[in-house]
């Protein structure tokens, strides 16, 4: 330490650590114009913004956007908010599926409510392994989630799907999700036909609580249209199982005829083949009897010539 050299060195580290941590302090201290900002919240509430605010805190754990005019979410300067544990982007005009917004968050509690999503993919939540509270109703132009799109989301215990434009879901898409206690799926327009029938099953024997559970029926077929979910086990029973012995029982006649049909084209060619075998035969055996019956030429008389 009494070393001039160690005094320079650890003047010019304690120098630069100074700056680290003023430009850190000065980075928390500012908040977006736009902006209100306190105790590493920062709350841009109805400001009619219709892009990311820029300069938020690097250290913000709670980040509010609700009901601005935002399209889209700058994957960049979202993910350079490594401490955001809450995200509301509620009441915007997000489009698409997201994929490749979220990379780097500790995210528990997304709202992405009352948006324009129209497509969730594997790819869309699957790095924010810290998710609990998914908040995805509200977006009508939302048609399709793939099935394993919240596969890595382990954690969640609140999904909200309601008041979207799906007609399907895949059942392990939710049934394997293995903390989920509170689902919304209402007021969808659920196509209750048989591709739909593991999920109605699950619906009707989860434990989990449904929000909304008055709202949450089926749309078409016509004959169940407004029926809730959790009573369709008759209508499925009689429309995917009876249909299926019936149609089982169609092939099966179908089958039996061809096999009928067939053994008797066979029977017939078989018949006919013994028949035609059998004249054949017969005329060979009559031609033989009738060469049998035929005397041999007498070699006697030539023997005479030769003699004479
Ligand atoms: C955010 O700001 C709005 C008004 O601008 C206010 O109504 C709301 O309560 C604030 N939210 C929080 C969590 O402080
Ligand atoms: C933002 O959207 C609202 C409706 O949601 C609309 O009334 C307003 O004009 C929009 N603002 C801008 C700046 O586009
Ligand atoms: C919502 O998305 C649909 C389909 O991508 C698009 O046609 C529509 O214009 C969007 N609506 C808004 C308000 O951006
Ligand atoms: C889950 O996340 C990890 C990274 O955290 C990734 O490597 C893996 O592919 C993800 N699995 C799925 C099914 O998306
Ligand atoms: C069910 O939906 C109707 C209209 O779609 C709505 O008026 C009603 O409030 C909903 N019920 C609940 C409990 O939200």
């Amino acid at each position: 330490m009494d070393n001039p050299r160690h005094y320079f060195l650890w003047d010019a580290r304690s120098f630069l650590l100074c700056s680290v941590v003023f430009s850190f302090l000065e980075l928390s201290l500012c908040c977006p114009k736009e902006c209100s900002c306190e105790h590493l919240l920062v709350n841009c509430t109805d400001r009619q913004l219709e892009e990311f605010p820029s300069g938020i805190p690097m250290d913000t754990r709670q980040l509010i956007l609700t009901h601005n005019n935002l399209t889209y979410l700058p994957s960049v300067d979202l993910n350079l908010l490594i401490d955001l544990v809450y995200l509301d982007c509620s009441h915007n005009i997000l489009g698409n599926s997201l994929e490749a917004t979220f990379i780097a968050m500790p995210l528990v509690y997304l709202d992405l409510s009352h948006n324009n999503i129209t497509k969730i993919t594997s790819a869309t939540f699957y790095l924010l392994t810290s998710l609990v509270v998914l908040k995805l109703s509200d977006n009508p132009n939302l048609e399709e989630i793939e099935k394993d799109a919240f596969a890595n989301n382990t954690g969640l215990r609140q999904l909200d799907l309601s008041r979207t434009a799906l007609t399907y879901l895949d059942v392990t898409t939710v049934s394997e999700l293995p903390s989920l206690r509170t689902l919304g799926l209402s007021s969808n327009p659920w196509d209750c036909y048989c591709p739909l029938k593991d999920l109605l099953k699950w619906v009707m024997e989860s434990d989990i609580y449904f929000t909304d559970e008055e709202n949450l029926t089926c749309t078409t077929p016509a004959h169940i249209h407004g029926e809730l979910l959790k009573n369709t086990e008759k209508h499925i029973n009689l429309m995917c199982f009876t249909n299926l012995y019936e149609r089982d029982y169609i092939f099966l006649m179908l089958v039996g005829f061809v096999i009928f049909g067939s053994g008797t084209v066979v029977a017939w060619i078989t018949g006919v083949c013994i028949v035609i075998y059998d004249r054949l035969c017969g005329t060979s055996e009559d031609d033989e009897d009738e060469e049998d019956e035929e005397p041999p030429p007498p070699p006697k008389p030539k023997k005479k010539e030769e003699e004479a």
